[in-house]
């Protein structure tokens, strides 16, 4: 049989947030730290995608952001000994052609379904862009190029990866192949952290509000305003997990438990000792900034070192190159080009 190739990616948006941290990332270390021979791990740096809401003026910006993708990976402890780590643009072209081929198979009437580009679009047509309506056919490539058959990711993806499986059966009814494996989603234990201030929203690098989320390099000081100022309830003597009826404090627990990669029962345990926000808000901190502790120092070592981080991604370049190579030959030979 086949190898199991993990993958997913992130997008180059600066510091990543304690949602991409537990919904993603943590599990990708987590994947990363239990690799078996039969597998492969892929993480990529999604920078084709940073584009489908242009910015002017944004090229230094997004110069940057790569970097500080690829040092924060490897301080949330990826080895790129062990998962490879690529800039999409870097293998660019396999992607791109791919999500071509693609293309011709994706009904519009699908991707006006989703849910994100309903989210995001302004409904003036003469504004709306085809990269960011296509963008999930690119995504469905990202996995597919790889062959990928399980991809690590938060809740918010799963209707684009139901569109990856679509595409992959697609692909191998029309060619009548048995090519593409139909790619599993794989959440995390806490695959929905929502914003500290709006907790009926997901805490989301798109928040305007500074106090929605907290980052992985984030201060102990920043990081204990933040969970001070988080928005709770006024059922004050006791703490239990209840994300319709309490999701402020729940997503307090959430966000232990995801860190001490404890079951609810046994976080609910913990804090029964608590009996006021002040001491719950104090323990919620304390857990944080205890575990973002190593996280903070190695991405100030990580940053200040250009050429460790400019090897790596050399590195993942030639890795992934090889493959997508591979696998692109097949395609076209399989669709008679
Ligand atoms: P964002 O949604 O903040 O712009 P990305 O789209 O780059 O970030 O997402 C990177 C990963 O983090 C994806 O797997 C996504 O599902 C996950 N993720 C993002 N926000 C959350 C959240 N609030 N809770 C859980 N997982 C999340
Ligand atoms: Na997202």
């Amino acid at each position: 049989p086949d190898d199991a190739v993990i993958f997913s990616m992130i997008q180059p948006t600066g510091v990543i947030h304690l949602g991409n941290f537990l919904g993603a990332i943590n599990t990708w270390k987590q994947i990363n730290d239990k690799k078996r021979p039969d597998q492969k791990i892929i993480y990529g740096i999604a920078d084709l995608h940073a584009l489908t809401i242009p910015k002017k003026d944004y090229s230094s910006q997004l110069k940057t952001n790569r970097m500080e993708a690829i040092a924060t990976l490897l301080s949330c402890g990826i080895n790129p000994q062990v998962s490879t780590i690529n800039f999409q643009s870097m293998v660019g072209g396999y992607h791109t052609e791919l999500f071509w081929y693609l293309s011709c198979l994706a009904p519009l009437g699908y991707l006006n379904r989703m849910t994100q580009w309903k989210d995001k679009k302004s409904g003036d047509q003469t504004k709306e862009r085809l990269g960011l309506f296509a963008y999930p056919v690119l995504q469905a490539a990202d996995i597919m190029i790889y062959k990928g058959t399980h991809v690590p990711v938060g809740d918010d993806q799963s209707q684009h990866l139901e569109l990856t499986r679509y595409l992959s059966e697609r692909f191998n009814a029309m060619y009548n192949v048995d090519y593409f494996p139909s790619a599993k989603t794989l959440y995390s234990k806490s695959k929905k952290i929502a914003s500290l201030s709006n907790p009926s929203k997901k805490m989301s690098k798109s928040s305007e509000d500074r106090l929605s989320m907290i980052y992985v390099t984030d201060s102990p000081e920043s990081i204990r305003e933040k969970i001070k100022k988080a928005k709770t309830d006024s059922i004050s003597d006791t703490f239990y997990f209840d994300p319709v009826e309490r999701p402020g404090v729940s997503n307090l627990l959430e966000i232990v438990s995801g860190f001490q990669q404890k079951t609810m029962k046994e976080v609910e345990k913990d804090v029964s000792q608590l009996h006021d926000y002040r001491s719950l808000k104090e323990y919620v901190s304390d857990v944080i900034i205890e575990s973002l502790a190593p996280i903070r120092s190695n991405y100030t070592k990580y940053t200040n070192d250009k050429s460790y981080l400019e090897s790596v991604i050399q590195q993942g370049y030639e890795s992934s190159q090889e493959i997508a190579h591979k696998n692109l030959t097949d395609i076209k030979k399989i669709i008679g080009l």
